[in-house]
């Protein structure tokens, strides 16, 4: 086995971290260590090169996890598993235990896990061209804005790498766009709305525009000017719209982290004409409820309302790091060079694997696959689960669904996974979230219903503890 050693350098807080570490990749084993004043971290785990994974299993998942909590921020409550591999709507652990998953990465591995078309885009593209920077042209970058702009309502497409950092452009170009408009204005629109359970992301711009307060509470002050609406309160949103301060609004068709509530027809639409009469401009994040998951391409084709700007991310390249905003030609207009740009943005290794997905997933018979997929699952789970007192609305559309509990959702999530089924939280920690990998089979949604029939009971327990 060969060693590695590797020197990291980082350039944060040099007076309070050690900023130079070392780590060492020996005989199947890593060390961290510093050369300034302290130790940073020491972890030992057996790490096997890539041709040895066969016995990875022998790896324990313990011995992972407690290394992850001597190196890692703690950013993340894990789940006790160390998964190893997957393939179709299963994954596989350390140890060799199968899971069905519910979950794809948070509404990201559309194709599942090792989609062969997928796996194919990324290998010949990385063994041709992986990165070039935004300062030179590549070809699979200029393709996907060509179909993404062929299948929406878009005129241009900017490409970033998470929802986040979408949002974060949206924001930008949002300001931009009122000011370049209106070159004799003093003060141009700056402000925002935002909705009471949104979810847009954890940057400074997307964090200010989040609802929950809790993320944005420690990190303030936040990027001024947004004011949270109710989601649905048409009369609040077209009063403050008029107030001409409004630079955008940002909405959700389909809010995800919030608990997967649909908005109405009308509440879109009367957004739509409170924008067009005063100018602001229209943000539909569908980071998350985008591109299939609803089984229309877009969230916002179930109610024939179009934004100015639409935001995507999660499964756009199937797994790998992509954001982009799609806005229309008004907006793009006011862009100029050197506005807004990234380092790896719309790379030629993501863009080619994103291509791909997005030629399986916006073909009619797919989308169809997946409309149909979802009305099965959610009236099996009605039917099976709705007896349940413990249950309350079973909510969504395509394959985006929430289970409304009246108590917390994670003693069931852990009972499922220990029954082999990944599934996720959503809301105030009250909602099962479950958003499989589209490419999910009738067979695994039934299975999937099973287990949450199963495991309701720990529901009980839960209470009387
Ligand atoms: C609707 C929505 N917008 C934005 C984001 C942020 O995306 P990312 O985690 O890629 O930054 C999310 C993430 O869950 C999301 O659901």
């Amino acid at each position: 086995m060969s060693s590695i050693h590797l020197l990291l350098n980082t350039s944060i807080s040099p007076a309070a971290y050690n900023t130079r570490r070392s780590m060492k990749v020996e005989n199947g084993k890593f060390s961290v260590t510093s050369n300034g004043r302290r130790v940073v971290a020491r972890a030992t785990v057996d790490v096997r090169s890539p041709e040895s994974s066969a016995s990875a299993g022998k790896l324990r998942s313990a011995e992972v996890m407690e290394a992850e909590a001597r190196v890692l921020v703690g950013t993340y409550a894990r789940a006790p598993v160390v998964l190893s591999s997957g393939k179709g709507c299963k994954l596989y652990d350390l140890e060799g235990r199968e899971y069905l998953d519910m979950t794809a990465g948070i509404a990201v591995n559309a194709l599942g896990h090792g989609d062969p078309d997928w796996v194919r885009a990324v290998t010949e593209q990385a063994s041709v061209l992986t990165h070039v920077s935004n300062l030179y042209y590549s070809i699979p970058q200029v393709e996907l804005a060509k179909r993404l702009t062929a299948c929406s309502f878009a005129d241009r497409v900017f490409f970033c790498n998470s929802g986040t950092e979408a949002n974060e452009a949206a924001i930008k170009f949002a300001r931009k766009l009122q000011r370049f408009s209106r070159p004799d204005v003093k003060q141009p629109p700056t402000e925002f709305i935002s909705f009471s359970n949104s979810f847009h992301g954890r940057t400074m711009g997307a964090l200010a525009l989040t609802s929950k307060e809790q993320y944005r509470t420690p990190f303030e002050p936040v990027m001024p000017g947004v004011t949270f609406l109710e989601y649905g309160n048409i009369q609040a949103a077209q009063e403050l719209i008029q107030s001409g301060k409004i630079a955008a609004v940002f909405v959700e068709p389909i809010q995800g982290e919030g608990g997967i509530y649909s908005a109405t027809k009308e509440f879109l639409q009367s957004l739509r004409s409170a924008c067009d009469d005063t100018g602001s401009l229209l943000v539909f994040d569908e980071v998350q409820c985008g591109l299939g998951r609803t089984g229309y391409l877009w969230a916002h084709e179930a109610y024939g309302v179009f934004p100015d700007m639409m935001t995507l991310a999660k499964p756009l390249a199937g797994g790998l790091p992509i954001g982009a905003v799609l806005l229309t030609e008004r907006v793009a207009a006011s862009i100029s060079y050197g506005d807004h740009g990234s380092t790896f943005a719309g790379g030629a290794l993501v863009c080619n694997a994103a291509n791909t997905v997005l030629d399986k997933i916006s073909q009619p018979e797919f989308l169809a696959s997946v409309s149909g997929k979802g009305k099965y699952f959610k009236e099996m789970l009605m039917q099976k689960l709705g007896g349940n007192p413990h249950v309350g609305e079973v909510r969504g559309m395509g394959l985006i669904i929430g289970i409304e509990l009246d108590v917390p959702a994670s003693p069931l999530v852990d009972a499922c996974r220990n029954s082999g089924l990944l599934i996720l939280t959503a809301g105030k920690g009250n909602v099962v979230r479950l958003v499989p990998p589209l490419v999910v089979s009738e067979q695994e949604l039934g299975r999937a219903a099973e287990i949450l029939l199963e495991c309701l009971p720990v529901l009980d327990k839960s209470m009387s503890n």
